[in-house]
């Protein structure tokens, strides 16, 4: 059977290894999935004006047993990204090594890109473990050829205030001093195309 096109600005909602199965081979451009993270917990909200009550379930049990509901809706979401798309999978320490390793099997090691580590806040009052204060995003792409639009925003002026100068493209820029002080973290002369 023929899989329908995907519609813009659509939210598809349903189990999403039901809905991909709809979804063509190699359409997508970019895909970011913020799935349960094997928490062991359940979550529930309070949701709008009416309070409707919505949650979901976030214990499966072992590592194991979610990775076996995982893999074979991020093998759709493989099938479904283009050879120069991106995915983007958001998870925490309770699941990210085994999930690195899904990716892996499921991507190839080699077009794992990034591991990008979300600081969720400065501290918790879990101490003893070290504090698991951030989230994990893995990146991988399924070819070395992606679309990567780079996104650029200003600076602050106040970060501005220190490059005093301008070069004649109007480019600003500072000096600085690169060496390090003392025996432990330098006090050394190296040389660099011809200067000491
Ligand atoms: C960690 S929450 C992320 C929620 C969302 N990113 C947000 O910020 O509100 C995981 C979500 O995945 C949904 N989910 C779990 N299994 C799913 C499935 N098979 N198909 C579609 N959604 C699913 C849950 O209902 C839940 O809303």
């Amino acid at each position: 059977m023929a899989k329908h096109q995907l519609k813009p600005f659509t939210i598809y909602c349903g189990d999403n290894l039901k809905m991909l199965n709809e979804i063509p081979d190699e359409s997508v451009d970019l895909i970011y999935i913020a799935p349960p993270f094997n928490s062991n917990r359940n979550y529930e909200v309070f949701w709008g004006d009416a309070q409707e009550k919505r949650a979901f379930n976030d214990r499966f049990g072992d590592a194991q047993a979610y990775i076996e509901y995982m893999q074979p809706r991020t093998k759709e979401l493989y099938r479904v990204l283009k050879k120069t798309g991106s995915f983007y999978y958001h998870c925490d320490w309770h699941a990210s090594h085994y999930v690195k390793i899904m990716l892996d099997e499921i991507f190839g090691a080699n077009f794992f890109q990034n591991e990008i580590v979300w600081k969720r806040t400065s501290a918790h009052n879990d101490s003893k473990t070290f504090g698991n204060a951030h989230d994990t995003i893995f990146f991988y792409t399924r070819t070395a050829k992606f679309n990567f639009k780079k996104v650029y925003t200003p600076y602050e002026e106040e970060y501005l205030k220190r490059f005093k100068n301008i070069d004649s493209d109007g480019r600003k820029w500072t000096d600085d001093n690169l060496s390090a002080k003392g025996l432990s973290g330098g006090g050394y002369d190296y040389e660099y195309k011809g200067a000491i």
